[in-house]
């Protein structure tokens, strides 16, 4: 847009997904795959005792992690935008005062666009101190391969971990307080996840809120009062982010926010003008896409291009193996809203594809279309290639496609999408 710009970063550029998120878990999670598989000795192929290196797995996540920053570095230095290492705070509603080591820098700009993300959030359990339990920032660096491991909380980062802990061989405790894992979700593919996982082994406790950690033991109480607890040799708390709003100089400035996120419109406005923001402060969705999305809805609209953010159509992934992919709404969010839906469901194994792709596993594909027009409303995978196609299926949604014409869409043979376009044609 031929603006200047200027960057503050009080770490490391790429954030948590880059850093300690999306692209180190989904690094590990590859390592710990492809050494399941080799101790299966699937697809006809058999590797004598195939070794799990961890240091060797935090090396190579180390070499991507640090040639994706790098790229983003030289992206930035492309596009001219000036980037201060240091710590910004908002003096004024068109200045932020940036530290920089013992030097205090101002910078004035017509926009502000707050981007600050979200941090391993820290429930009020008593014990759950830095030493005893890890988060999901510092678990990235472990050295050795634990023998058991609890992690406390069922979602997202509890389940990827809990996949790749239960690949390498640890032994694996999940405790949830919900009845259930990966809330948000689709509860039928939810709960299909959970007893595949079940299967491999993970050992899931539902209802069961955590009281306290005590050395390195869990303990905690079943919704009807029994208690039980846990030991492990590593302890994992995956209870949730919270968004950096402290010391931004929030309050100073008369930005509106809580202790879940800046409040912003669907434009990334807050209530002040000139502050925008963007990403896992918002509270909005916590994912990286999301962000990027909400980062160029704003900048389009400092500059007078109108845009917005729609959440309806953004894709989510559990990066589990088997993977859950889903868009749009959920069955029960379609029943609180009262909306009617027609629902078709098929295996993953319709797809050739799939079974040559994933020996000995099974998962599903549904879709859920408006009972009238067949609208596409939601599209809910389990399955491994189904985080490859849910964008097919996002495009369906953002665009409100009906059934009949998705259908006639002409999917790749032999790909994975394929149980998509069957489940598409078996719910018009
Ligand atoms: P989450 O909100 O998904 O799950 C936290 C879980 O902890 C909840 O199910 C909650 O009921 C449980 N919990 C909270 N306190 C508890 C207690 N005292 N005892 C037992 N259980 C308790 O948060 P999570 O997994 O930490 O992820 C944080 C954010 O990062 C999410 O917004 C997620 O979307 C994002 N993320 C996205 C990924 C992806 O897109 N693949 C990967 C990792 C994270």
């Amino acid at each position: 847009m031929g603006k200047k710009v200027t960057l503050v970063e009080k770490q490391s550029l790429g954030g948590t997904c880059l850093n300690v998120g999306c692209i180190p878990a989904k690094t590990f999670l590859r390592s710990s795959k492809l050494f399941h598989e080799c101790q299966q000795a699937a697809y006809g192929v058999r590797v004598t005792s195939p070794q799990f290196d961890m240091l060797a797995v935090v090396e190579r996540k180390k070499k991507i992690v640090s040639t994706l920053t790098r790229g983003v570095a030289g992206l930035l230095r492309q596009a001219g935008v000036e980037t201060i290492t240091g710590v910004a705070k908002l003096v004024a509603r068109n200045a932020v005062e940036v530290q920089v080591q013992v030097e205090e820098q101002r910078i004035e700009a017509h926009n502000i666009l707050l981007a600050t993300g979200s941090r391993p959030a820290v429930p009020p359990i008593p014990g759950l101190r830095p030493e005893a339990v890890l988060d999901s920032n510092r678990i990235f660096d472990m050295a050795r391969i634990p023998e058991k491991v609890a992690i406390i909380g069922g979602g997202i980062i509890g389940l990827e971990f809990a996949c790749f802990f239960s690949e390498i061989g640890s032994s694996v405790d999940v405790v949830e307080m919900l009845p259930r894992i990966a809330t948000g979700t689709d509860e039928e593919i939810a709960g299909r996840l959970l007893k595949t996982m079940e299967r491999q082994g993970v050992k899931f406790h539902l209802s069961a809120k955590v009281l306290e950690v005590s050395g390195q033991t869990v303990h905690y109480a079943l919704a009807d009062g029994t208690k039980g607890s846990i030991t492990a040799d590593c302890i994992l708390n995956a209870t949730g982010r919270s968004p950096v709003v402290e010391g931004l100089g929030l309050e100073e400035v008369g930005v509106d926010f809580t202790a879940k996120g800046i409040r912003t419109d669907e434009r990334g406005k807050t209530n002040v003008a000139g502050i925008w923001a963007c990403g896992d402060v918002t509270g909005r969705r916590m994912l990286a896409h999301a962000a990027t999305r909400e980062g160029i809805v704003a900048v389009n609209n400092m500059f007078g291009k109108r845009d917005r953010i729609r959440y309806d159509g953004i894709p989510s992934v559990i990066y589990t193996h088997p993977e859950v992919a889903c868009v749009g709404k959920t069955e029960e969010e379609l029943k609180a809203l009262g909306i009617e839906y027609r629902k078709a469901m098929v295996p993953m194994a319709v797809a050739g594809r799939f079974l040559i792709e994933n020996e000995g596993a099974s998962g599903l594909v549904k879709v859920l279309a408006g009972a009238k027009y067949g609208e596409i409303l939601g599209v809910h995978a389990l399955g491994d290639g189904c985080s490859e196609f849910i964008v097919a299926a996002a495009i369906m949604v953002e665009t409100e496609m009906c059934a009949l014409a998705a259908g006639e869409i002409v999917f790749p043979h032999p790909t994975v999408s394929e149980a998509l376009r069957e489940a598409i044609l078996a719910v018009h």
